[in-house]
């Protein structure tokens, strides 16, 4: 998926998304000087984490916005642009982790991402990542779909958020053992009054472009958030459904 980041918005109010990566990376069981690839690093918080662990650490992304900040903030840190499903490193790596990432890859690129994964990993190499699960999402998206329909649009929902029983077999398929995996239920704190209404803006970018009219998508997004109050805002405080999919699996 194509989008312009506004990597300054995403660094400040969104940066519950590193935050909760911390969780993820704790799962990498390498020692220091490992060779570590942060796979859709972004903004490059989670790759300087890894790095600050005395891991070797190289971060990849395909959005040029993202990186420059990426390179700003850590200029001693390798970035590298690249598709997460078409990359090779001149030397293996040891362990590759990716937080908030894969659900935004199309499920038919999948087995091509998981076997490139595979490729630069060394054989017995860690793979450790989480993304958005099964479900994930559910009510945002229920309210968006319903008021597209009444403006007389459709919505298609951008996002692939596979099950354990979707995903492990395309893991293991790849050439990895899934060591563990596990789906969950992250009740997650937006930031700000508007925190939904900012998220809606800054992450459900595609199916906006087939409304034309700015004024439209407001209102589309003023009705959804209305009526998701009553289950994600609670206590002055706004909250998305997320649901994860976190995994370890080892290259066989
Ligand atoms: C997620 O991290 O699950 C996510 C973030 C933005 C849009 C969709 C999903």
């Amino acid at each position: 998926m194509n989008i312009t980041w506004d990597a300054d918005k995403y660094t400040k109010d969104f940066s519950f998304v590193h935050q909760y990566g911390d969780g993820v990376a704790e799962l990498l069981d390498c020692p220091p000087g490992s060779r570590v690839v942060d796979l859709g690093c972004g903004n490059g918080a989670l790759t300087e984490r890894l790095r600050e662990r005395g891991f070797q650490v190289v971060g990849i992304d395909a959005s040029g916005e993202l990186l420059e900040k990426a390179r700003k903030s850590w200029p001693e840190i390798r970035f590298i642009q690249g598709d997460a499903a078409d990359f090779a490193l001149e030397e293996p790596a040891d362990a590759v982790f990716s937080n908030a990432v894969f659900h935004w890859i199309e499920k038919e690129k999948h087995p091509r991402m998981l076997r490139c994964v595979c490729r630069v990993l060394k054989p017995g190499g860690q793979f450790v990542f989480e993304f958005g699960g099964q479900g994930n999402n559910r009510l945002i998206h229920r309210e968006l779909e319903t008021a597209f329909q009444e403006h007389g649009y459709s919505y298609q929902m951008p996002f692939y958020f596979p099950g354990i029983g979707e995903y492990a077999p395309m893991v293991e398929a790849a050439g990895f053992q899934v060591r563990a995996a596990v789906l969950f239920d992250r009740f997650t704190e937006l930031k700000g009054d508007q925190g939904l209404k900012d998220w809606i803006r800054m992450f459900i970018k595609t199916p906006f472009q087939t409304v034309p009219d700015p004024d439209e998508q407001e209102e589309i997004i003023d009705t959804a958030v209305d009526r998701l109050k009553k289950d994600l805002y609670r206590d002055g405080k706004w909250y998305a459904d997320y649901v994860r999919l976190r995994m370890k699996a080892r290259r066989i």
